[in-house]
């Protein structure tokens, strides 16, 4: 991975008044971007209480399969994580992304690694830049944190990140748990029991010239799970749905979650992964943070059968 200039640092710079020629993107503009106002329907809501193992509502299950296979993406809502908890998260990001570039670069990742503070990988000279910085570290299991770039300033922020990546491992449990019941796949489950979390912070300083560069390029999402908070109210996120971009509008106390390419695999394509990206605001800074969850290390990925499916002989074609 290259080294890539510091996007906080370029876009606050005196000099800056045209968008260096790497930023800019002209596919942007590609698809169309559907107006969120008119109401081409918006991701479906799920509310976390009603699938609680205790709670357990058979039509929560199936409204989270049908949101799951026509969308893959949705709104968590009544997900019992507690605002101290997410507000401490949310100040002590904000807090970080304003100490000064020396003291960030404190974390910075290490040539190979995404690990730390820096950038999405970055493999050729030609490649175009992002808009944008990001911060990521491995949260779980708690033994593969490397706690030399979890940062010292604010004082608070282990203990803040600590306790939210707990939080997002028990909504993400109860999710997966769901999915596997959705698909009739009660071991889904199993092979996330113990799996990898990981938490990355994306910041999007404000550019002048917005409609030109790109937060994050198009991608999926490679985990099986990602639980997405918008920090401040600056919108961003987009999906791709039936080829154009839809603006997502986080409601209130709400996560965004959507289903990665493993679930996708598992699923045997039944659950959709599905295409993102972020663009950015003329005026605001934007700070949005995803946490993944993926697989256990010695996990298999490929096509789960579901247990009440006769598992078929293989047979000759002329005996057919
Ligand atoms: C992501 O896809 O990781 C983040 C998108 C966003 O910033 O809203
Ligand atoms: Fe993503």
């Amino acid at each position: 991975s290259l080294p890539v200039p510091n996007v906080q640092s370029l876009a606050a710079s005196k000099e800056f008044t045209e968008v260096p020629g790497r930023y800019v993107r002209p596919e942007i503009n590609s698809s169309p971007v559907l107006d969120s106002a008119a109401r081409h329907g918006d991701i479906p809501i799920i509310d976390l209480s009603r699938l609680d193992y205790l709670q357990h509502s058979q039509d929560e299950v199936l409204k989270l399969g049908l949101a799951c296979e026509e969308w893959g993406f949705f709104q968590l809502i009544n997900h019992g994580v507690p605002d101290k908890v997410i507000e401490t998260m949310k100040v002590v990001i904000e807090e970080f992304f304003r100490l000064p570039l020396e003291e960030k670069k404190v974390y910075e990742q290490l040539p190979g690694s995404v690990e730390g503070y820096g950038h999405a990988s970055v493999v050729s000279e030609e490649q175009k830049l992002d808009w944008g910085d990001m911060y990521f570290l491995s949260t779980r299991p708690v033994s593969g944190r490397n706690l030399k770039l979890w940062p010292t300033n604010p004082p608070i922020f282990k203990d803040a990140l600590d306790q939210y990546s707990e939080e997002m491992q028990r909504v993400a449990n109860i999710l997966l748990e769901a999915i596997g019941k959705s698909l009739k796949l009660n071991k889904l489950i199993d092979n996330f029991k113990g799996g990898l979390q990981a938490i990355r912070i994306n910041y999007y300083p404000p550019c002048p010239q917005a409609s030109k560069v790109m937060g994050l390029s198009p991608h999926s999402d490679a985990v099986g799970l990602s639980v997405l908070l918008q920090v401040n109210d600056v919108q961003g996120l987009q999906i791709k749905k039936n080829g154009a971009w839809l603006p997502i509008k986080p409601l209130p106390n709400a996560f965004i979650i959507n289903l990665g390419d493993i679930i996708e695999i598992m699923s045997n394509g039944k659950y959709k992964s599905i295409e993102h990206r972020a663009v950015v605001s003329p005026e605001r800074e934007r700070l949005s943070i995803v946490t993944f969850h993926s697989l256990r290390t010695d996990a298999q990925v490929g096509p789960l059968q579901a247990e009440t499916q006769e598992k078929s002989e293989p047979f000759y074609y002329k005996d057919h």
